[in-house]
């Protein structure tokens, strides 16, 4: 029977909790004064927390002293926690419990690839915690998407050959990363974006089960 590791990234991959990233970084940059667009949003997908606050500073030209920036990296954290402290299993995107289903059931590895140190707790809000063999989050990588680092750990982690991995990954630093670690990179939004991925579908409900079961065998 064949094996591939199949690599799910979080945040608008398995939940919907971009949307609550961006608010609460809107907020951020509307404090410091610093105009902050979708556009620029999408660039801060899958990008760390650090990473994200340099960038938004960097496009507004400012720079704060290391303690201030403490306390906003923290202000951003508490403002999203308290986004993601109602989630329930409502908020699974649409048709990842089927894809899900389908990989258990042909007895196919599942990990996490994530680089949200908030990724066990949001799975534990929607209960999909114990659908993975492995979770690799923003705790356990040193170099952020776009570097390899996460998935190669979620490959190792699950034990399959990088080159047998597939990864569902919404973000542009995220499709770059799987693919410098050498997997299939599927891209889940739209192909503006995500021209890079192997394959780019909207959302979950494009992903027949015939599509996954093509990845499995080949
Ligand atoms: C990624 C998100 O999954 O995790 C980013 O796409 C976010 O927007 C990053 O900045 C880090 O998340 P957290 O929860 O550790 O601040
Ligand atoms: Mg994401």
């Amino acid at each position: 029977m064949n094996k591939k590791g199949f690599i799910f990234d979080l945040d608008g991959v398995i939940v919907d909790t971009a949307k609550y990233h961006f608010l609460a970084w809107q907020r951020l940059a509307k404090s410091l004064d610093i105009e902050f667009t979708e556009e620029e949003n999408e660039q801060l997908k899958g990008v760390s927390r650090v990473k994200s606050l340099e960038k938004i500073l960097a496009w507004g030209n400012k720079s704060i002293p290391e303690a201030q920036f403490t306390e906003l990296m923290a202000k951003k954290n508490e403002e999203y926690l308290s986004y993601i402290a109602d989630m329930n299993s409502d908020e699974i995107l649409p048709d990842v419990p089927r894809v899900l289903n389908l990989l258990k059931q042909e007895k196919q590895p599942i990990s996490l690839g994530s680089a949200s140190k908030n990724a066990r707790t949001i799975l534990e809000r929607v209960n999909l915690k114990s659908d993975f063999d492995a979770i690799v989050d923003g705790n356990d990588v040193s170099k952020a998407k776009p570097d390899p680092e996460v998935f190669l750990i979620a490959a190792k982690a699950i034990n399959i050959k990088p080159e047998d991995c597939i990864v569902f990954e919404d973000s542009v630093a995220g499709v770059s990363a799987a693919n410098a670690a050498n997997m299939i990179s599927i891209g889940i939004g739209s192909k503006a974006n995500l021209g890079h991925a192997t394959y780019v579908f909207n959302d979950f409900t494009e992903i027949s089960d015939d599509f996954i079961t093509s990845l499995i065998d080949n």
